[in-house]
């Protein structure tokens, strides 16, 4: 909505949301989310035309064009639980919708299941007292660390909607917005329902990609190549290319769990049992990737963690964001918690967080890379391993390091993917 109201000068963006403390957070000092470059966009647009409010129902009431955005988790209960969309806040937003509006209206949907504009056209339409509202999908394909960029030059925007005449006029109406500084020819209109289907495809083929260099990463370690020198090769391919060919101690994020969730849910209730299965195993090897990581980290480090202390550098799902959500730091380091022996509900009290990576490591017996902050690159490793309990050893889920130069200090490392260490080699990681 800030690149909106950067890029369109004319039109004005209201951004609302119930939560008090939020709204206040987006108007003050330090924006509630730390993504590169929002800071000065929402600064240069704040107060002239982007405005944060919590005064939904007015906004809703003057708009012409409503982006609803609110969150769909995964369903923890219920029908469909673990898999299929909670709509709850979906179903809400759509009624307070309904009940406020007294003029026409294009709603707009952010990512949410196939299927759920039809739910939300339903709603509105049997609620609508005489107004007319279009329906349409607008998936974004942002990526977190590179959001404003992303926006700026998108490699394609998507708008889905209804093949009446009416649906077609609010597909031009959202076009026009976009066209302001997106080139027409990356503007791609579909139906509704392939509008929604690309995102959530999209954003499986994308994790697939790392489930598949994942899995060979695997295979690298058990036979001595370097999943680096793979991906490389790998990606010279045109027909394939270089991107999102990483191996890594796994994906996570807010995205790719949940939409390829969704997915095998849409394919389960349509009958599709083998393409459900299909895409489950997406998520499987990336369940397999970071149970692999902490295996290899305990076997080596003489098959107990108890009593050492792990420092684990990196939190965030990616580099470059601020955000936690589904990363795959939370279950590693839950995986090492469970080797503690004995376990007991205080063991989340033996973790302590510092901002420092010196300190972190100070006395630590192990280290552990799980995000790629470009920081780590260039710590000083020696003067790190002479404050390390020995052995010292690095396992790092991100490739950051340099191998060769760490082994030189004397670190015993493990690096996802790449040639083992002889050491590890002594100790096959138990399954
Ligand atoms: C993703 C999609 O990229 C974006 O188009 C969509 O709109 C939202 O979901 P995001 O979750 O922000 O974006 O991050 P992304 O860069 O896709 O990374 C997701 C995860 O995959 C991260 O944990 C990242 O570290 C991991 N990853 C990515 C790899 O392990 N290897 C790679 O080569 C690339």
């Amino acid at each position: 909505m800030a690149v909106i109201a950067l890029k369109c000068p004319s039109i004005e963006v209201a951004v609302v949301d119930i939560s008090v403390s939020r709204i206040a957070a987006w108007n003050g000092d330090q924006l509630p989310i730390y993504e590169p470059g929002l800071d000065e966009v929402v600064k240069q647009c704040r107060g002239n035309n982007l405005f944060f409010s919590t005064d939904i129902e007015k906004h809703v009431f003057e708009a012409d064009i409503i982006f609803v955005s609110v969150n769909t988790p995964t369903k923890t209960r219920g029908l469909g639980a673990g898999k299929a969309a909670d709509l709850t806040y979906w179903e809400s937003a759509a009624r307070m919708i309904a009940d406020v509006s007294k003029s026409n209206k294009i709603v707009e949907k952010s990512t949410v299941p196939v299927k759920t504009a039809e739910a939300i056209e339903k709603i509105l339409t049997h609620n609508s007292r005489g107004i007319k509202y279009q329906i349409l999908s607008n998936p974004e394909f942002l990526a977190e660390g590179t959001a404003i960029q992303d926006l700026f030059n998108p490699d394609r925007v998507l708008i889905g909607g209804r093949e009446t005449p009416e649906g077609q006029k609010a597909i031009q109406a959202l076009k026009d917005v976009y066209a302001q500084w997106v080139p027409e020819d990356r503007i791609i209109s579909t139906n509704l329902w392939s509008a929604e289907l690309s995102k959530l495809a999209a954003n499986a083929f994308l994790a697939q990609r790392i489930s598949s260099v994942n899995a060979m990463s695997a295979l690298c370690e058990a036979t001595g190549a370097d999943v680096s020198q793979v991906s490389h090769a790998v990606g010279k391919d045109t027909r394939i290319g270089p991107k999102f060919l990483q191996a890594s101690v796994g994906f996570g994020g807010s995205c790719f769990q949940k939409d390829i969730l969704n997915l095998v849910y849409i394919c389960e209730c349509n009958g599709l049992p083998e393409v459900a299965n299909y895409w489950k195993q997406v998520i499987k090897i990336n369940d397999y990737q970071k149970n692999r990581f902490v295996n290899r980290l305990v076997s080596s480090m003489f098959n107990t963690v108890s009593g050492k202390k792990i420092a684990i550098l990196g939190f965030a799902f990616k580099k470059d964001t601020g955000d936690t959500r589904e990363t795959p730091a939370i279950d590693v380091c839950k995986g090492l918690l469970v080797h503690l022996q004995p376990m007991s509900p205080s063991a989340v009290k033996k973790v302590s967080v510092v901002w420092d990576a010196y300190e972190a490591t100070k006395d630590a017996h192990g280290i552990c890379i799980l995000t790629e902050w470009d920081e780590f690159k260039t710590l000083d490793y020696q003067r790190i391993f002479d404050n390390m309990q020995k052995p010292a050893f690095v396992f790092d889920g991100r490739n950051v390091v340099n191998v060769d130069k760490l082994r030189e200090i004397g670190f015993i490392v493990y690096s996802i993917g790449k040639p083992l260490d002889p050491w590890l080699q002594d100790m096959p990681a138990v399954a």
